[in-house]
């Protein structure tokens, strides 16, 4: 498998005229409970909260908790009141994320251009402004009760948004880890509907001017082994990598589906986080109790010959569960969490990249060809 990344010089002709991006700013989840979601993603994943909303800052609705690690800023979270959208989000969908939010240099410009182009806008440019500054957001509808938010804080000094309080740590008993085990959020995957992924990758291309990632893949024998299709859009520079899926005819029901019905719709599967030494890493957030899907072993039986030379031990890669695939340009790895709450559906990846541009595409039917071989083995293939 192989994967063209779009010319970077193309993209700057097009699509920085209307929508330059810097990147995704943060990721906001609502969830049923604010206080222990902060309480897993800071002691289980290694977060440090940094600010804070809530009754003591004046709020009476809802709760804020804003999380910080690397370059990944996470905002959970939860109501107070039974009447507000957020309860009603939460009794469809369970936990999941609300924002993706985008970093622009002129959120008032990148509305126009959206509304313009097709985008739903869903609350108009303006400020919020405390003794810090200001900073200026708006919203669009993106797939689902998902929606985008623009925010421009170049006039900012403040630790994330005003209305929020920085959080201090002073005699903290939460271990923020050192040094960080996840530095910044590799790409963001939703899940649509049956026949929708082509709507939503038209979507990103008109709206946000991204281009569709081109793969030459065996996708035939993914798509009937994983029964999922996908895409990927991203802009130029990659700084926004959004891999888009739907179910597709398998021999089991399609792990698109189950996260339809459950999820109530379409929403976020889940966030990829890069780091720079996986190994570790996963060895850390087991020591701390996340927990990850499990490999069979038989995986690695075919590991080598399949993704060639690679700087990690097979027996550490064994060892942890983590994945490997590799295209024309270097070699990932990956590992992905159970779900994160209840439902069968938001989950996070972790990843390394070795220039590898893919998503992991090999490890589909590696995967499964790997369940095979032990299904053989018990004799029932
Ligand atoms: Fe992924």
């Amino acid at each position: 498998m192989s994967t063209l990344w779009p010319d970077p010089a193309a993209d700057h002709r097009s699509r920085r005229d209307f929508m330059p991006l810097h990147g995704i700013d943060h990721i906001e989840l609502w969830v049923g409970n604010a206080a222990q979601a902060a309480y897993h993603f800071s002691h289980a994943f290694g977060f440090t909260e940094v600010a804070y909303a809530g009754l003591e800052t004046g709020l009476r609705d809802r709760v804020s908790h804003v999380l910080q690690q690397g370059r990944i800023r996470l905002v959970l979270t939860g109501t107070l009141d039974a009447a507000t959208e957020i309860a009603a989000h939460q009794r469809v969908h369970g936990d999941g994320v609300k924002y993706v939010a985008l970093s622009v240099p002129d959120v008032d410009a990148a509305y126009r251009e959206a509304v313009a182009r097709g985008a739903r806008g869903l609350t108009e440019p303006h400020e919020l402004r405390d003794g810090e500054g200001a900073v200026r957001i708006a919203e669009i509808a993106a797939y689902g009760d998902t929606v985008h938010r623009f925010v421009g804080r170049a006039d900012y000094a403040g630790t994330f948004l005003p209305g929020f309080v920085a959080v201090a740590h002073d005699g903290d008993p939460s271990q923020p880890a050192s040094p960080a085990l996840l530095a910044g959020i590799d790409h963001v995957v939703a899940n649509v509907e049956l026949g929708e992924m082509e709507r939503w990758v038209k979507y990103y291309e008109d709206v946000f001017g991204m281009t569709e990632l081109i793969h030459f893949s065996d996708e035939a024998i993914s798509t009937e082994y994983s029964a999922l299709m996908s895409k990927v859009v991203t802009t130029g520079d990659g700084r926004v990598k959004l891999p888009i899926n739907e179910p597709a005819e398998g021999a089991r029901k399609s792990q698109i589906d189950e996260y339809l019905e459950f999820y109530g719709g379409p929403g976020v599967q889940h966030i990829a986080v890069s780091t720079t030494d996986i190994v570790r890493t996963v060895e850390e957030l087991q020591a701390r109790g996340v927990r990850f899907l499990r490999t069979p072993e038989s995986y690695y039986d075919g590991l080598p010959q399949r993704v060639g030379e690679i700087d990690q031990s097979l027996e550490d890669l064994r060892r942890l569960g983590i994945l490997a695939d590799r295209d024309d340009e270097g070699y990932l790895l990956q590992i992905f969490t159970k779900p994160l709450g209840d439902r069968p559906t938001i989950f996070l990846e972790v990843i390394e990249r070795h220039g590898a541009r893919g998503f992991g595409e090999g490890n589909f039917k590696a995967l499964f060809e790997a369940i095979e071989r032990e299904q053989a083995l018990r004799g029932n293939l």
